[in-house]
């Protein structure tokens, strides 16, 4: 396939069609999940951040390669782990992650060398929300999507409430995972299993609030354990981040279909991808 070299601006930048234009500044995986270092413009939308995602456009970004390079036919999710209002001229840093998942879009953002520019669309979709009354927020996720719901933490013990973190896993935490989790938060893990589910009805009976991203069985426990210690699914109770193919955006493609408790079906990019577990549940 014939591409064009890379002509987009070396700057951070909001392009004609409403897309942006970042830089990227470094990537490493922590715990098999995507973290990308981006530089943005200032005025991205900064609202509700936890669970809101950009898509990425795996390859040339100037308007042609936007139209033409088909290397990779979807943009890629990303989701916003970490803001950082801007210290220069390259504009704000932003973290981004994506799931510990094998793709060679997310492979293709991860090699991609200092300061070059990668076309995003976004924010988009609807994040977590923390209600005024909550003071103990619980996360219960795995350590490769736990990145993706750090501005809910940190949003919570900056309003003076505590933050528990109950991880499913087997293995020693990655260290450099364990530096991005906040200090302050007790950060606790357990294996697929009895062990599991007895610490999930552990810390949702601790919480007033919890936050979830989880894969699909292991959200199922988490149903589970919220009808045995509260005995029902209550609405602002439990929100959750569900895997879903995030692929346009715009409700337009429905690669993202999601089943709702009550057996419909909706679009996750635009319905979510965060939803409140009542709505999941049946
Ligand atoms: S990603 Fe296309 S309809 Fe949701």
């Amino acid at each position: 396939m014939n591409v064009t070299q890379f002509t987009a601006p070396a700057q951070p930048a909001f392009e004609a069609d409403e897309s942006l234009t970042g830089l990227a500044l470094s990537s490493q995986f922590v715990a098999g999940g995507l973290l990308l270092s981006v530089a943005l413009p200032p005025g991205v939308v900064r609202t509700r951040l936890a669970g809101r995602y950009f898509l990425a456009h795996c390859g040339d970004p100037s308007p042609w390669g936007r139209a033409h390079d088909w290397t990779f036919p979807l943009r890629r999710p990303l989701f916003v782990a970490v803001w950082r209002p801007a210290t220069d001229e390259d504009g704000e840093r932003w973290l981004l992650t994506t799931p510990a998942i094998a793709d060679p879009g997310v492979g293709w953002l991860a090699a991609r060398p200092p300061a070059t520019p990668i076309n995003l669309i976004g924010p988009l979709g609807n994040g977590f929300t923390l209600p005024p009354r909550a003071r103990q927020l619980a996360v219960v996720s795995t350590p490769g999507r736990v990145a993706a719901l750090l501005p809910l933490l940190h949003a919570m013990l900056d309003s003076g409430g505590r933050v528990a973190i109950l991880l499913q896993d087997e293995g020693v935490i990655d260290p450099a995972l364990r530096d991005l989790l906040p200090f302050a938060a007790e950060v606790q893990q357990a294996a697929p299993g009895a062990g599991w589910q007895m610490q999930l009805r552990a810390v949702v009976g601790w919480a007033d609030v919890v936050a979830a991203a989880l894969p699909g069985a292991a959200l199922s426990d988490l149903l589970e354990a919220v009808r045995v210690v509260r005995l029902r699914v209550e609405r602002d109770f439990a929100q959750a981040l569900v895997d879903a193919r995030l692929a346009c955006g715009y409700g337009a493609c429905h690669a993202c279909l999601t089943q709702l408790g009550n057996g419909r079906w909706t679009r996750a990019c635009v319905h979510g991808p965060v939803f409140d577990l009542a709505e999941l549940g049946k």
